[in-house]
């Protein structure tokens, strides 16, 4: 197998690549400084020539309140640009995994959303990622759509995982405490999506850790097993004034993963427990 990773090296870009290198699988790597998805015509050539068997679509705008304030960017990269990878898949055959998020759904259920919950998102992000979806729906005939949620690891660029990674933590950090939602590590991540390429099962997943929880949940379990200093004070998300709205409720569950591969996905709290020994590993 061959395999195209997009946004190789972004936080899950950059586990994906490390595990496709660990099982001894052929990938080409890039990230915009190598190749700016946006454009068609440079991603069409790259792809053409070569011919993976999978495309692994992670390069988006994350970041929820750039994509409020860049609404064409936000446009160009999730939704357009997975229009594009989607018509070359089908060009070349390949199997094409797209990731997708949480944030599709607007946060007002009383439970954890299924694989054919409604979607209705309530920000730029939101918008464009399921735009993104429909474009993978309708294009291609062999897709991966692994919906995800709260991303934490290694290489994550949000701030709690760049707490937790850091040697000198400061003295106080504010945590949001009234959204709730699944966090995801992102070394299961990568392993549920290596699962997926190697199989035939297609159609749409929520790839996430069980259980419900807010970032403060998070980070006092955090603070229990590492016993850092750090003061956790917690904060309303409108006390916060961020650009985007985000679903206050918005959790997922692994109904299609769990059925189709008989695993069950880890705990949160399993999972940021093998979070917290990658750390001590760490050199
Ligand atoms: N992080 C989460 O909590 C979360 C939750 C649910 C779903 N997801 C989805 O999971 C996927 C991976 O997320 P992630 O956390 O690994 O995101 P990430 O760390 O932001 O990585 C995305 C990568 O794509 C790159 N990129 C942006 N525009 C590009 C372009 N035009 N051409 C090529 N590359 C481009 C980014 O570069 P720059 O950094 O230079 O922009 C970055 O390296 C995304 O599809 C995201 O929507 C993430």
């Amino acid at each position: 197998m061959k395999v195209f990773v997009s946004g190789a090296e972004g936080a899950l870009g950059t586990e994906m690549t490390r595990l496709l290198r660990k099982e001894k699988i052929k990938f080409l790597a890039t990230d915009i400084k190598q190749l700016d998805i946006t454009d068609f015509r440079a991603t069409n050539k790259v792809l053409l020539d070569y011919r993976p068997d999978a495309i692994l679509h992670f390069a988006a705008v994350s970041n929820v309140d750039t994509c409020e304030q860049e609404q064409n960017l936000a446009l160009q990269v999730n939704a357009l640009s997975t229009m594009g990878l989607a018509i070359i898949a089908n060009k070349i055959g390949a199997k094409m995994l797209y990731t997708s998020t949480n944030f599709i759904f607007d946060g007002n259920s009383e439970e954890p959303y299924s694989e054919y919950s409604m979607p209705h998102p309530i920000s730029e992000y939101g918008r464009t990622k399921l735009l993104g979806e429909r474009y993978i729906k309708d294009i291609c005939e062999r897709y991966f759509i692994a919906r995800t949620s709260w991303l934490f690891g290694q290489n994550s660029k949000t701030f709690i995982s760049k707490f937790l990674a850091s040697d000198k933590k400061p003295g106080s950090i504010d945590v949001i405490c009234d959204q709730f939602a699944s966090l995801t590590y992102i070394d299961h991540l990568a392993d549920a999506i290596l699962r997926l390429i190697k199989s035939e099962n297609y159609g749409v997943y929520h790839i996430v850790n069980k259980g419900i929880a807010s970032w403060l949940d998070f980070v006092l379990r955090a603070k229990k097993i590492m016993r850092f200093k750090t003061t956790i004070r917690a904060v309303k998300i409108e006390e916060l004034n961020l650009l985007a709205k985000r679903p206050r409720f918005s959790p997922l569950a692994s109904h299609n993963y769990e059925f189709l591969f008989s695993c069950q996905m880890k705990s949160w709290e399993e999972a940021l427990t093998d979070f917290i020994k990658s750390l001590l590993r760490k050199p």
